[in-house]
């Protein structure tokens, strides 16, 4: 892993967009892997922006987010779906039809997982995944404890996670139980990876991916063995490593 290590949140969001921009501007059919959360909003702020300076066009580009909460539709402000149109696709020339989310209210959810992998297999690989990390150490939505080799799956979402997401509902009651995610095994397939990290509440998290085990108690853990990741961490994130 090559770590980048910048002065705060706004640098951590250039430097994320940038190589995001490198990859799209460089290749005929770019395929993103793209994560929801704070961390990346700041990269697609940058990306609008970039766009409206006419540095860099996605038309050509399609993208597969990680996760979705069950139970959603694209309609609810909450779902992952409505994040990547309101916060980025609604803004740039990518083609609707070529940004791919999970489906949370797909009426077969196991069906809706393996459709999801089988697309992604089509595409055959993602050329630059974007990753935020949960404080527990969380890559899309796989807890601590899942297998290294899974695919897109539905996971029951962990306490904490629960408690962590809850600032974006009303209560912690609301946050749904469960989500759909790609899985371990199918982040790792990326060709490059690019794993955002910004403040203190992070600090412990980076410090255990930088120097602790790889174990499926720590999912993040298994980008230690992936042989092209770039971790883009602010001083805060740093500051107990
Ligand atoms: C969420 C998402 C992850 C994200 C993580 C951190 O639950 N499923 O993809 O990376 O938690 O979120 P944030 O960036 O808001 O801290």
């Amino acid at each position: 892993m090559e770590i980048k290590q910048v002065e705060d949140y706004q640098a951590m969001s250039e430097a994320g967009a940038q190589l995001i921009m490198e990859t799209v501007n460089s290749l005929e059919q770019p395929v993103l892997g793209l994560a929801t959360g704070s961390t990346p909003e700041g990269v697609y702020k940058r990306l609008i922006e970039a766009h409206q300076r006419e540095k860099v066009s996605f038309r050509h580009t399609t993208s597969f987010n990680l996760d979705e909460y069950v139970g959603m539709s694209g309609s609810d402000p909450n779902s992952y779906r409505y994040f990547m149109d309101k916060k980025f696709f609604d803004y740039i020339d990518i083609d609707k039809q070529k940004t791919f989310v999970p489906n949370g209210k797909a009426e077969d959810l196991q069906r809706e997982c393996e459709q999801y992998e089988q697309l992604l297999m089509d595409h055959q690989e993602i050329d630059l995944q974007l990753l935020g990390i949960g404080t527990n150490g969380h890559i899309g939505f796989n807890e601590p404890g899942t297998p290294f080799s899974t695919k897109t799956h539905i996971v029951d979402l962990a306490p904490s996670t629960r408690k962590a997401n809850a600032r974006f509902f009303e209560s912690e009651q609301e946050v749904p139980k469960q989500a759909i995610t790609m899985g371990i095994a199918t982040i790792m397939k990326s060709k490059q990876i690019v794993l955002l990290v910004s403040g203190e509440r992070k600090a412990r998290a980076l410090d255990q991916l930088l120097h602790g085990d790889v174990s499926e108690d720590f999912p993040a853990s298994i980008l230690q063995t992936h042989p092209n990741v770039q971790v883009i961490a602010d001083k805060a994130a740093l500051s107990r490593v």
